[in-house]
């Protein structure tokens, strides 16, 4: 019996950090290991030429997004990692749901809004009909699911709306997808807990996955707490939320119970935070060194992934290709 596919697809921007991984990376490696799908992954290329990076950049994200993927657990020989550029199908089909989008559609996009604020330098085109290639993407594979974060489930309705349309007018072909949403815990900045953990605020605001623990130990030393104005309670629930993510139960509850009676203090829980993080990434930072250290490897990987990619690509888009008269 063949599985039901799922497949998902991340940017090649900067080191994952903790956020990142809640986020979606632990997802595909769960969804990976429960063994009931057939699982397509990818790094999204394309969609980062939307964005400001120098070429030298992103070819070193890329290389090392793969790594990282690799290294949180996801099996090259269970799932299909792949990097998208290399199956040329997502560009061809994508041009194809251009045209059957509608630019009142796009403009709706939330996404391409903020993104026209925050590098208003650079609003290209290709900023604008994203979500047609991200239908691309995902309706090459025909899958059941797609897990993905709060921020893309509008792209995901338009994708629906791309297949319903393609559909209508050229024959029933395409399935819509559903989306995968797991409970995801909203991780706040270390040094700001009223935003969400990003990058763009600066190194001390993250952990990354990568951190050395003396770095998880330092960062943490600085992370807000008890402070003026409410904000160091929300510290407090950042740092709560990180030990029930990463530590055992027994000590996420006593810490809970220590906050609730008072007795809490925040050293211990910063320590306790530190020691389960850098705990549960360890093998994670050696595999990464390794691969790292050995881009065959990861380029062998990336290389199988996108061959059997493009099987499955190749027969979806001859079978547009058939339906819209290009053949
Ligand atoms: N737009 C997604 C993001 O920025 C990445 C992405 C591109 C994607 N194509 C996809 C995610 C297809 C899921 C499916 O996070």
């Amino acid at each position: 019996m063949k599985k039901p596919i799922i497949l998902s697809g991340m940017q090649p921007t900067g080191n994952l950090h903790i956020g990142n991984y809640l986020g979606a990376l632990k997802h595909w490696v769960d969804l990976q290991n429960s063994g009931k799908y057939d699982c397509y992954f990818f790094i999204a290329d394309l969609h980062s030429l939307t964005g400001d990076m120098t070429a030298e950049e992103r070819r070193r994200q890329i290389t090392m997004l793969a790594a990282e993927i690799l290294a949180a657990g996801i099996d090259p020989e269970t799932s299909t990692l792949f990097v998208q550029s290399h199956v040329p199908a997502h560009t061809e089909l994508g041009w194809i749901f251009d045209c059957v989008t509608s630019i009142a559609e796009l403009e709706r996009m939330t996404q391409f809004k903020d993104k026209s604020v925050s590098q208003e330098k650079n609003i290209n085109a290709g900023l604008f009909t994203y979500p047609a290639l991200m239908a691309a993407d995902i309706l090459l594979y025909k899958p059941e699911a797609v897990p993905v974060g709060d921020d893309q489930i509008q792209h995901l309705e338009l994708t629906c709306d791309i297949a319903k349309k393609f559909n209508k007018r050229y024959g029933d072909f395409f399935k819509e997808p559903k989306a995968v949403l797991t409970k995801t815990p909203r991780i706040k900045s270390l040094l700001e807990p009223t935003s969400k953990m990003s990058k763009s605020k600066g190194m001390g605001h993250v952990i990354e996955l990568a951190d050395e623990p003396a770095v998880i130990e330092k960062k943490l030393k600085k992370a807000v707490t008890a402070t003026e104005g409410g904000e160091g309670s929300l510290g407090v629930e950042n740092l709560l939320l990180l030990l029930e993510n990463f530590s055992t139960d027994a000590s996420y509850k006593s810490f809970v119970a220590a906050e609730k009676d008072g007795s809490i203090r925040y050293g211990d829980l910063k320590k306790a935070v530190g020691d389960a993080i850098s705990t549960h990434f360890e093998s994670f930072r050696t595999r990464r060194k390794e691969l790292l250290e050995n881009h065959n490897e990861i380029a062998d990987i990336l290389i199988n992934g996108a061959h059997r990619a493009s099987e499955i690509a190749n027969k979806t888009l001859a079978d547009v290709r058939k339906m819209v008269g290009i053949r």
